[in-house]
């Protein structure tokens, strides 16, 4: 295996509407970034990965792009992204930027052309239909439903046809089998790469092609969402192979996809593989969802399934072993808050901390999304109202409609798994709106800005942050950096129902990380070790007494050990 800079790297995704507004707009901003990288540098991370900062009508928020060369006014200009980038530089800080690939805003120039008439030459950027006669009616030409809700096909009265669109309406689907928009897209690539940029994490890019157009069998919804129609088929190996080899490879850009649709293993592998020619990494979402939360209402009753949990971790982990590289994250910005997913609030510290060691001590590169470090919450929303994306509110009325009329409780459905949880703005300080801003912040600010906030966690030696500074510290510079890097890693005790544990071997370094997610004190078998160190703990006394280790609620520890003969 080739060593790269990026398996070397911690990371930290930034939202940049939520991070930090230096111009009091109520907005953040790429200054706000920039004032705000000595804090990331403090951190500890080497490699930000910046969201969507493009011009755009934001009905995404930013992910429906009207100009892909030029910086939204909102966030600033292409000289503050410029500075942001070389003074991140200058901090050792690599930079990479989120690539929209799969759709633009209907705002954008080639889609106002493209919709004008059947002969434009746009017109084949995207992806139109004339429908299909269903009981005398003219219908969509799928019955194929969309990410956001409702149908994946919208009508245009101008041009009297259906265009495609997996997520909203305002966001039609480029037509990748087009070479003209491959040779776009390279171009945009090529526009960032120039500026400064080390790479890209790539939007949506498993769905770059789409299933021929039949039906979905499905007799309760009237759009069924099958994400296989539009995910992982195999011509979009071939565009990434066409970017990699005209765009990637000869920049050396760091590349992270966004794998949804449920890939397996082998399609992964066909993306990020070290001999796979398309991307450097692949984000997946399987450990995303291994909790209860399609059962319960109250989240409160949240409770983590660690089965499940390990056995996901163990498919990539395995998988990915000698052929290629992974990305360590929890929850981004379409997910709802960690802290509230996966934490227990009864023990957010002891949690939140163990949590942490899960992903850091992990083969991989890690990344911190903004806000995680202090252990933000989801927010408690009061109304339908109070949401700001169009999939929290798609989520709601489905509730209503196919589950329970009682709004009350579509609302904490649709709470508990909404992206805007992770969207509340960043909460710097107890000052007004959290310190994100001096002006009205664009979106509801968390009510616990009081006490979880950046400035208690800095002054708080025992907090989450400085958790997350030690393991950042551990894997980057400590005597453990490469058994924690490159080490091999193997889960131990399969069956542990409280526990998720795993060694790290390298050379004859060993380490053992032990992981519990109970609520009450478990002990662990440490028979077949004999410890030499305890590296790390998320409590202050380790209790080892004859070969057991007696852990508290949510413990966590990692050891050095050797195995005994
Ligand atoms: C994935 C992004 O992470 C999400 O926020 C966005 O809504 C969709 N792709 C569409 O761009």
């Amino acid at each position: 295996m080739d060593k790269k800079w990026w398996m070397e790297s911690v990371g930290y995704q930034i939202y940049p509407k939520s991070f930090y507004d230096s111009n009091n707009d109520g907005i953040g901003d790429l200054i706000g970034i920039t004032e705000k990288l000595t804090y990331l540098k403090d951190l500890g991370i080497n490699l930000l990965w910046i969201g969507p900062f493009y011009d755009s009508p934001m009905d995404d928020n930013g992910y429906d792009v009207r100009n892909f060369y030029q910086v939204d006014q909102r966030f600033g200009t292409l000289d503050d992204a410029k500075t942001l980038i070389k003074t991140a530089h200058e901090f050792g800080i690599k930079v990479i930027l989120d690539f929209v690939l799969n759709h633009t805003s209907d705002e954008h120039p080639w889609f106002i052309e493209s919709r004008k008439s059947k002969d434009n030459p746009y017109r084949d950027y995207y992806i139109w239909h004339e429908g299909k006669m269903k009981d005398g009616k003219r219908v969509e030409p799928t019955n194929w439903g969309s990410f956001f809700g409702g149908s994946a096909w919208c009508f245009d009265e101008p041009s009297n046809s259906y265009y495609m669109k997996i997520f909203s309406d305002k966001m039609p689907d480029l037509n990748w089998r087009n070479p003209k928009v491959r040779e776009e897209m390279i171009n945009i690539g090529e526009f960032w790469l120039d500026v400064g940029a080390d790479g890209f994490r790539i939007d949506a890019v498993s769905h770059l092609d789409r299933a021929p157009l039949e039906d979905i069998h499905d007799k309760k919804h009237k759009y069924p969402l099958d994400w296989h129609r539009f995910s992982n088929l195999p011509k979009v190996h071939d565009y990434l192979q066409e970017l990699n080899e005209k765009l990637f490879k000869p920049h050396n850009a760091l590349t992270i996809g966004e794998v949804g649709g449920q890939a397996t293993i082998e399609n992964a592998l066909k993306y990020a593989s070290f001999d796979a020619n398309e991307l450097s990494m692949v984000f997946n979402f399987d450990h995303n969802w291994c909790n209860n939360l399609n059962e319960v209402v109250d989240p409160k009753k949240l409770k983590v399934d660690v089965i499940q949990l390990r056995a996901v971790f163990k498919k990539w982990q395995d998988a990915f072993k000698e052929k290629g590289w992974l990305p360590l994250n929890w929850l981004n910005h379409d997910q709802p808050r960690l802290m509230s997913h996966y934490g227990h609030y009864k023990y957010p510290k002891a949690s939140g901390k163990m949590l942490a060691t899960v992903i850091h001590m992990m083969r991989g590169t890690p990344f911190i999304y903004q806000g995680e470090e202090i252990g933000m919450t989801n927010y408690p929303f009061q109304d339908v109202q109070d949401f700001d994306d169009q999939s929290s509110v798609a989520n709601y009325r489905y509730q209503l409609e196919h589950v329970s009329d009682n709004p009350v409780y579509a609302l904490k459905k649709a709470s508990l798994k909404s992206r805007d949880n992770g969207r509340t703005p960043m909460q710097w300080d107890k000052s007004s709106a959290a310190g994100f801003t001096k002006g009205i912040p664009w979106f509801h600010v968390n009510p616990n800005y009081k006490k979880i906030n950046v400035e208690n966690s800095l002054k708080d030696p025992d907090s989450l942050w400085h958790h997350y500074q030690k393991l950042i510290d551990l894997r980057k510079n400590s005597q453990y950096h490469e058994v924690i890097t490159y080490g091999e890693l193997d889960f131990i005790d399969l069956e542990n129902k409280d526990c998720l544990s795993y060694t790290r071997l390298r050379g004859d370094q060993t380490l053992l990380v032990i992981n519990s997610f109970s609520q009450y004190d478990v002990m662990f078998d440490l028979t077949q070790y004999n410890i030499l160190e305890v590296v790390l703990n998320n409590y202050k006394k380790t209790r080892i007494k004859n070969g057991m280790i007696f852990l508290k609620p949510f413990e966590s520890v990692v050891l050095e050990v050797k195995v005994k003969a």
